[in-house]
C-alpha cells in the first residue's frame, strides 16, 4: 500500500518528503488518527473525524480540511492503495455483481502537525500551515480462533503526561511502555494510575468483574477509543452487564476475563497478566459472545448495511 496523501498531493510513500523543521519532526507537536477500512467502508468514521476535532481543539490548531474533504481524501487514498493491489491480484478487485466490497481490510493513519517554522521556538509560530500526511497500511484479517489464545500483559505504572484523551503524535511515553511489555514476553502493558487501570500502551482495556463488564469512565486519564465505545454500545444493546466505572488494580488482578481493544487489534483477551493466569487461563464466555458481535457489525459494514 504505496500511495500516501501529502499537503493535497496523492504520491508515492518513497517520494514523500517534508522538512526537518517540520514541528511534527521537532517537537511531536500534532496529533493523528487510524481509522479501519473494511472492505473499503470506514467504521465509524464521524466518530473518528470528532476525536480529531477534539485533539486540534486540545492543541490549538486549526482543522486543515472541513469532514466532506477528509472523506473525500480517505476514499481516494483507499481506491489508489486498493487499485495497486487489485492489478497485482486480479481476484481481489471489486465485484460488481456483489455489494460485498471484496476490497481487502486496511487502516487510514492521518497526522496532522503544526507544520514548517523557520526556527526552532517552543511557543507557536506566527504563520502556520498544517502539514497532513496520511498513508493506508494493511489490517490481516482477524480469526477468532487465532484471537482467542489471547495474549499476556503486565501492569505498570503510568508515566504518561495529564492529556492522555489528546491523541498526540508524541507518543515516548506509550513506546517506553509497550517496549517494557515485549521486554517482559508480553503483548501490552496495562496502566495504573494512582491505583486505578486506566488503559493499554495502545489499547482500551475491559475486565469482567463480578460478572459485569467494566471499563474506565472517558477523561483525560486515557484515550476515548473508539473500538470502546462500539463495544460498550453493543454490550448494551446485547443486555450484557456492562458499566463505565474506575477499577482498582486488585479488582483487575482477580477478574475473570481481562480484554484489550484498539482499531487495529479489535478485541483482544488477555489470558496471562503478570505471569499468572487470567482465570483459567483461557478466553472467556463473554468475550467469546463479544467478538461474534463485533464481527457481524463489521460484515453488516462491508456489505454496507450500516455505517
Ligand atoms: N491506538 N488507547 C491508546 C493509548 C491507543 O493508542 C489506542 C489506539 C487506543 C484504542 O483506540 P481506538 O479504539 O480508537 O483505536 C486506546 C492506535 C490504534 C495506534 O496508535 O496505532
Amino acid at each position: 500500500m504505496s500511495q500516501v496523501y501529502l499537503n493535497g498531493e496523492y504520491l508515492p510513500l518513497d517520494q514523500a518528503k517534508i522538512s526537518v523543521l517540520d514541528r511534527g519532526f521537532l517537537f511531536a507537536d500534532g496529533v493523528y488518527e487510524v481509522i479501519p477500512a473494511y472492505g473499503g467502508r470506514m467504521l465509524r468514521v464521524q466518530e473518528h473525524l470528532q476525536r480529531l476535532q477534539n485533539s486540534l481543539d486540545a492543541i490549538r490548531l486549526e482543522n486543515p480540511l472541513s469532514n466532506q474533504q477528509w472523506l473525500a481524501v480517505f476514499e481516494k487514498i483507499l481506491a489508489l492503495n486498493s487499485n495497486e493491489n487489485s492489478s497485482k491480484n486480479p481476484s481481489k478487485s471489486p465485484s460488481k455483481n456483489s455489494r460485498e466490497d471484496s476490497r481487502e481490510d486496511a487502516s487510514i493513519y492521518l497526522q496532522v502537525t503544526r507544520g514548517v517554522a523557520a526556527v526552532r521556538n517552543h511557543g507557536f509560530p506566527g504563520e502556520v500551515s498544517q502539514t497532513v500526511f496520511i498513508m493506508v497500511n494493511e489490517l490481516s484479517p482477524v480469526d477468532k480462533e487465532k484471537l482467542r489464545a489471547g495474549v499476556s500483559a503486565i501492569t505498570l505504572d503510568d508515566i504518561r503526561w495529564k492529556a492522555c484523551n489528546v491523541k498526540s503524535i508524541s507518543l515516548l511515553g506509550n513506546i517506553l511502555l509497550r517496549q517494557q511489555a515485549h521486554d517482559n514476553n508480553s503483548a501490552e502493558s496495562i496502566l495504573i494510575n494512582d491505583g486505578l487501570v486506566t488503559e493499554g500502551a495502545a489499547s482500551n482495556v475491559f475486565a469482567v468483574i463480578n460478572d459485569v463488564l467494566v471499563t474506565a469512565p472517558s477523561g483525560s486519564r486515557l484515550l476515548p477509543g473508539i473500538t470502546r465505545d462500539l463495544v460498550v454500545e453493543l454490550a448494551r444493546e446485547h443486555n450484557i452487564p456492562c458499566e463505565e466505572r474506575d477499577f482498582t488494580e486488585a479488582e483487575l488482578l482477580s477478574a475473570s476475563e481481562i480484554w484489550l481493544t484498539s482499531s487495529t487489534k479489535e478485541i483482544l483477551p488477555v489470558v496471562e497478566l503478570n505471569g499468572k493466569p487470567v482465570a483459567n487461563g483461557k478466553s472467556g464466555p463473554i468475550w467469546d459472545q463479544m467478538i461474534d458481535i463485533y464481527q457481524t457489525c463489521k460484515v453488516k459494514l462491508r456489505s454496507g448495511e450500516s455505517s
